[in-house]
Order: structure tokens, then sequence, then C-alpha cells
């Protein structure tokens, strides 16, 4: 059994129920580009909304960080990679939890004590010593000069602003090197397998931590380090999750890969990512905005790289790598198999797009280069601009040959670009709207309306949890504990046509948060707003925090039909609509 299975069924066996991995583009959280750990799409039951499965759930969760692509290429980091995830909302707390953590590995995995090292929160100004973690380790017997106590990386929030607590991280000794009687987290032959974080408060705008309703645990483990572990390797691209990757990469370079791990390790991390963005539902295509900006770097940089290993560029290379990734993910992740032929096609046209530039851009970095200058902000953008050349495929060039890239003056030239062409992360924060159509704008002032006739019709308690609008429909995911019966859909779609015909003025004001909470004006993710929000009302029937653009009068928006009901996630219905003539 491999280690997704072994985990799972472990924490069902002490209780859990396993949740579905969450599409990596999160559809409720507009503050983040991916996933970047499990417990990103629980952050509302975290806060304390009971959640429909119950207090004490698992998964294996699709997680992408962008944050480091520089250390892409080493034997541990990967850009997308499969976190385990055992969470407590409210139930059990540090005991189980290190219990449970502890009894997997030594019993379920049969890792050896004397392998493992723990660290645990030293205390603060602000929160005393994690004594109780460190009791609960030694009486399983982790000896004292295992247990570090750290102040900085003992401490986890996803970003700035969210639940988060002090953590316990399990770190493993990898290596064949004689074991030292004392664990040294900064040594990194230790590798961090394991983080479990004792979620219990809340930290928000101001940087003030208050106490959450409940006392949570947040785990996470890494599938791809645990499984090199597990298998004995000191590279994870050596484990049988990357082998046959690898062994294909070297199949179509003709070349080994002891001496060309570098780019080998970045062609199958950053394809598998690619792989992964392009078959989410959010139907993410490369662009120079978003997620789709870092799917075009992605696939962008692996091309340069199997340019470094001769790999014909205008081969099947890449649909080879991208086929052998979606066959070995399928029967986890269903989507990759539904939506293989536009992972495919997506490639080869960024590939083809990509290929027609590369080579005059290279013929111009090395004219622009050959005295040795270092590259000014014009010059960077003029490689992005013309050539297509994300900045970091400049550093990375100009890195091999020592010189400098003015990237802070690429970055504000990059900034006007995107302000120029009215660039998607902007409007994104604001409102979760890119493309602001006419008929898109139409869109999203039916979303609130939809949102308010739900409130009436089914429960004051529905709220939104998601929302995706194209210029030919509307979709909506909200928290419902049932199918909607056929009355109820005719009720809320006729409720929408009559607020539609009342020719409802629609307005708009700018206040402080708390007013306009106190409002009670609905809203996702309270905390990931700015201080001052704007509050859009539709004559009386709804009001919530939003960035707009919204239409003037609801009478211009047609008739609203909707057009199918069904699950999304546990405890979430989707339901999309149309507007018709
Ligand atoms: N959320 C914690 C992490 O990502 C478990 O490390």
């Amino acid at each position: 059994m491999n280690l997704k299975d072994l985990y799972i069924n472990f924490f069902v066996s002490k209780g859990h129920k396993q949740i579905p991995s969450a599409p990596v583009v999160p559809e409720n959280d507009p503050s983040v580009l991916f996933n970047t750990a499990g417990m990103q799409p629980l952050i509302p039951y975290l806060m304390g909304e009971p959640h429909p499965y119950g207090t004490r759930l698992c998964d294996y969760q699709k997680c992408i960080r962008t944050n480091d692509l520089d250390s892409i290429g080493d034997t541990t980091h990967h850009t997308f990679f499969e976190m385990l995830g055992n969470w407590s909302l409210g139930d059990y707390f540090k005991q189980e939890s290190i219990e449970w953590s502890f009894e997997f590995l030594t019993q379920v995995l049969n890792i050896p004590i004397e392998r493992l090292g723990v660290t645990i929160f030293k205390g603060n100004d602000i929160l005393p010593l994690d004594e109780e973690s460190y009791n609960k380790w030694l009486s399983l017997g982790i000896k004292k000069e295992r247990i570090a106590q750290t102040e900085k990386d003992n401490f986890w929030i996803a970003g700035e602003i969210g639940p988060c607590g002090t953590d316990t991280e399990i770190f493993y000794f990898r290596s064949e090197e004689e074991i030292p009687e004392v664990f040294d987290p900064e040594d990194e032959r230790w590798v961090e397998i394991w983080n479990n974080v004792f979620m219990q408060y809340y930290k928000d705008d101001k940087g003030n931590i208050s106490e959450l309703p409940k006392k949570n645990v947040d785990t996470g483990m890494g599938v791809e380090r645990t499984t090199a572990i597990l298998e004995g390797v000191n590279d994870n691209y050596l484990s049988s999750i990357w082998k046959d990757v690898i062994e294909l990469i070297e199949e179509i370079s003709h070349l080994p890969y002891a001496g060309h791990e570098k780019s080998m390790r970045i062609i199958a991390d950053h394809l598998r990512t690619a792989v992964f963005i392009s078959a989410d539902e959010a139907g993410i295509k490369p662009s120079n905005t978003d997620q789709g900006y870092i799917l075009r770097r992605l696939i962008r940089r692996a091309i340069r790289h199997a340019k470094k290993l001769n790999i014909d560029i205008s081969s099947d290379w890449e649909q080879l790598i991208a086929q052998k990734i979606i066959d070995k993910y399928q029967t986890y992740y269903k989507e990759l198999a539904t939506n293989a032929q536009v992972v495919l096609d997506g490639l080869a046209q960024e590939k083809l797009k990509f290929s027609k530039t590369l080579e005059k851009g290279l013929k111009e970095f090395e004219k622009v280069t050959k005295d040795n200058q270092d590259i000014d902000a014009t010059m960077a953008f003029r490689l992005y601009d013309t050539y297509g050349f994300p900045i970091e495929l400049t550093l990375e060039l100009a890195s091999e040959r020592n010189l400098k890239v003015d990237e802070e003056g690429f970055k504000e030239k990059f900034k006007e670009h995107q302000e120029l062409s009215r660039s998607a992360s902007a409007g994104k924060f604001k409102g979760g709207l890119a493309g602001n159509s006419e008929i898109e704008t139409k869109y999203h002032t039916a979303t609130h309306l939809l949102n308010a006739a739900l409130k009436e019709v089914v429960s004051k308690d529905v709220h939104q949890r998601g929302s995706n609008i194209t210029a030919e429909r509307m979709r909506f995911d909200f928290n419902c504990d049932h199918k909607l019966t056929p009355e109820e859909l005719q009720k809320v779609e006729d409720l929408v046509n009559t607020w539609i015909k009342q020719a409802l003025p629609v307005t708009k004001k700018e206040m402080n948060k708390s007013e306009a909470i106190a409002t009670g004006a609905e809203c996702m993710f309270i905390e990931k707003y700015p201080d001052v929000v704007t509050v859009y009302s539709i004559g009386d029937v709804s009001k919530e925090l939003c960035g707009g653009p919204h239409v003037e009068n609801t009478n211009v928006l047609g008739h609203f039909k909707i057009t199918k009901e069904e699950a999304s996630s546990a405890g979430v219905r989707r339901i999309k609509a149309v507007l018709q003539e």
C-alpha cells in the first residue's frame, strides 16, 4: 500500500472522515493564487463554522507553492506537492495529535525512533513555552536532546492574517552518516516531514492575536519527502514518485540523470505542476496574469531546460512527459483523466508560442550581454514583452554569466504595463472579476441576487463559498446540507426575476470594515479585506462587500434561468445559471 492510502486508513481508524482534495486554484479565496496547504480550503471551519463531515477530518491535498521557484532543482523542493493532513475541529488537541503522529511514523511506517527529532515552541513575550508538547514527546520516548525549542519556526500561519498557532515539527535524519546525539533543525541532514499546528488563535490585520472559538489541530505531511525517506533515497527524484519521469527524460534526451540533475528535476517538477494547474476545473490557460502567468513561466522554464539538454523542442517530448504524469496520478485525481486533452493541447500551444521567439530572444540576450553588461530594466522588459522571457528566465541566464539584472526596475515596468492593460490581478483582489465585459458585469450583479434569494428561500445561513463568471454563464457555490428541491429552485429563480423586474437600483458606498459588518453586509473571508471596503446594495434585498463592477439597475439583466444544481464538495452545492435576453 502506498503512503497516501496508509495515512488515510490510519486516520480513518482513529475516527476521521476523509474529505476530497480541493482544486489547486482556490474557489473561495481570491487573495491567494493557489492552495499552499491542506488547511487553506478549511479556513471557515477552523474559524468555527461546523463542517458537514464532523470534527475529525483527513485528506491528501494538492498544493502549489511558488514563492521559492529558485530552489527547484535541489533534492527536496517541489512547486506542486501533495500534503497529507489530519484535522481536529475543536475535537482532540495536543495529546492525541502527537500520539497519533508518533504511532503512524513508528508503527505503521516503521521509522526507527532514533531517526526522529522534533521542534517545539520556545515561548516569547506573548505566548509561553509549549510544555505540554514537550512532555508528551518525552513520554513517548523522544530524548530531550532530540527536542529542539525554537520561536520563529514554531508558530504557523498561512500568510499574514488568519487562524494560527504554535506547532511541533517532526524531522527525520536523512543521511548515511552517524546520527548525532543532539538534534539540530538547522543541520540539513535532518529533513522536516510533518508539522502539527495547534490552531487556537486568530491573527488580525493589525497583528493582534485572539483566541479562536475552538482549539483545533492542523497537520501537514509532505508526500514526496516521506516517500523518499521510506524508500531510503537521499534525492526525492530517485523515489518511486519521480523515478519513471526522470527515466523518461533520460530516454528523450539521451543523457544520464547523473550530471544533468538540475535541468531534469526542473523539467519534471515544472511539467508536473503545469499538468495539475491546467487540469484544474478553474480552466487556467497560460497568460500574463495571475495563475496563468505562473503556468506560462513554468512551461517556458521547462522548455529552456529541455533545450539545455539538447532535446529537440519541436518533437513531442513534453506530451510524453505530461502523459506519463497524467497516467501516474489519474486514479487519485480524476480531473487529470477528464481534462487530459486540454492539458496536452495547452502545453503544445504554449510551446509553439514560445518557440517562435525563444531563439530570437536568446540571440538578443547574447547580443546585449556580449561585453558582459548588466541588464537594465528596459532590456529586461524588452525580453519579456517582445521575446516572451519571464523575468526568471532572464535572471537565470544572467546568473549563469554572473551578470546583474535590475529586477526592481523590471517589476515597476511590469506593473505599469499590467495597470495599463487593466491587470486581472489588481481587479481580482478587489472582487474576483477579471474580464469585466458588459455581460460579465451583469452576471456579477445576478450573483448577488442569487445569493440573496437563496437566503430567503433556503436558509438565512446560506453563504457564498465560491463564484466563477464567464461571458456565457455564472456559477455560484454555497453551503447547504441538501440537494435543492425542484420547488426551491423554482422559487429562487422566480424571486431573482421578480427583483429584476422591480428595477432595483444598485448603489455603492465606501465604509470602514467594522461599520460594514455592523450593517450586516454579506462577505466571504472578512479578514482578507482592507480596512476601507466597498459595499454594494441592491434595493433593500442585498448588501455585500465587493469590488464590483455592477450594473446600475437590475432592469438591464434580462431573464434569469438556473441551468444546473449539483454537489460541489462536501456540504457545498453549486448552481449554474444564465441570463437570457
Ligand atoms: N498547515 C501546516 C503546514 O502547512 C500544517 O505546515
